[in-house]
């Protein structure tokens, strides 16, 4: 028995690697794909959620940034940029010390998550808040990127895209064939292209028989492809996909009209009851920006737009732990009891 590599060492010939490339990794990739039997039932499909939140920073992000920073070391750059809602910076500046890089993190002040923000902390990036939303953040670290000696590592860059797409892959490898559908949140809209590229590779290599329609979920307050329009300013409490004008916005658009899905918005309440959901009946917990699949899912099937039978994946992006705030608020606070196994029984509901 050996342990899981990492995803280009997995996939080493399906990326844009050599022979003698260098590869900075944390074993990423790999991630459970757990059959979700609650809304397997709700839906009459069944149903998978693939738990981007297991990988080594808690994000999808390290897939691409596993490629992103080994390229950037096998270029010779010494540091990296990236702007982020949090979870791209994580990565990053994971990464970075693996490979002995300075890593230079963009977010918007006061809108990314706790967790996200004591991740890039610890790994000792150099982090800037910016005055702005992500869109500005990402304006900045191009420029800054392009007149600096400093390397881009947001999904801009190709490479990123290339290590995402083997989270298609394993979906694939572990189910024997595409999904009939795939499920995504969508923001910068990075994902939903890595995912089509990873489906349509396989297809065309005769691994899989077929691809599966992309169904992509915006938060209807940051819902600019929906709305077929730049969201001057985006607000969603799922502060990961508060984005108003993605990079790649015709990518996922061709993967919607390519895969014949659709693209459409969940409202934030319908994002934290799948959340809940998520966490209180299938046991997995996500941050909230992650709950749009579900959440999307379940608008989809209200709607009718589900037939049943049909083989689902939902792809949950990040770790709950993340953004606790949401699972602490508005439920009911643990209440103290004495040292006493009667008390203890009592308030259990036991005695
Ligand atoms: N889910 C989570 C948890 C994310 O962090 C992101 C993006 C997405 C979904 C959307 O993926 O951008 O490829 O469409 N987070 C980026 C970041 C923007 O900076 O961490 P996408």
């Amino acid at each position: 028995s050996r342990q899981w590599r990492g995803i280009i060492e997995e996939y080493r010939d399906r990326l844009p690697v050599s022979d003698t490339t260098e590869v900075i990794t944390l074993r990423e990739g790999g991630t459970p794909l757990v059959p979700a039997q609650v809304l397997s039932e709700r839906t009459g499909c069944e149903v998978h959620l693939k738990v981007e939140g297991a990988n080594p920073t808690g994000s999808f992000k390290d897939r691409g940034m596993t490629m992103a920073i080994t390229r950037a070391k096998e270029e010779g750059a010494k540091a990296v940029i990236c702007a982020s809602t949090g979870n791209t910076s994580a990565s990053a500046a994971a990464y970075a010390v693996r490979a002995g890089m300075v890593c230079a993190v963009l977010v918007p002040q006061g809108k990314i998550a706790l967790g996200k923000m004591g991740q890039a902390l610890v790994h000792g990036a150099k982090i800037l808040q910016i005055d702005g939303n992500f869109d500005d953040c990402l304006t900045l670290a191009r420029g800054l990127s392009e007149n600096y000696p400093v390397a881009l590592v947001n999904s801009v860059n190709p490479v990123r895209i290339e290590g995402q797409k083997t989270a298609a892959f394993e979906i694939v490898d572990m189910l024997a064939d595409a999904p009939d559908i795939h499920v995504l949140p969508v923001g910068n809209a990075g994902n939903i292209t890595a995912y089509w590229k990873g489906y349509q590779e396989y297809a065309a290599d005769g691994i899989a028989s077929h691809t599966p329609r992309m169904w992509g979920f915006q938060a209807s307050g940051s819902a600019p492809i929906v709305r077929g329009e730049v969201v001057k300013d985006p607000h969603t409490i799922a502060t990961a996909i508060r984005i108003g004008n993605p990079a790649s916005w015709a990518n996922a658009e061709r993967a919607r009209d390519e895969s014949g899905g659709f693209i459409d918005d969940v409202t934030d309440r319908q994002i934290l009851a799948a959340y809940r959901l998520l966490a209180s009946q299938e046991g997995v917990f996500v941050e909230p920006a992650s709950a749009a699949s579900v959440a999307g899912l379940l608008k989809a099937a209200e709607e009718g737009k589900v037939d049943p039978g049909q083989r689902i994946v939902c792809t949950v992006t990040g770790n709950g732990l993340k953004d606790p705030d949401w699972a602490v608020a508005g439920a009911p606070q643990p209440v103290t009891v004495p040292i006493d196994a009667d008390a203890a029984a009592e308030r259990l509901g036991l005695a």
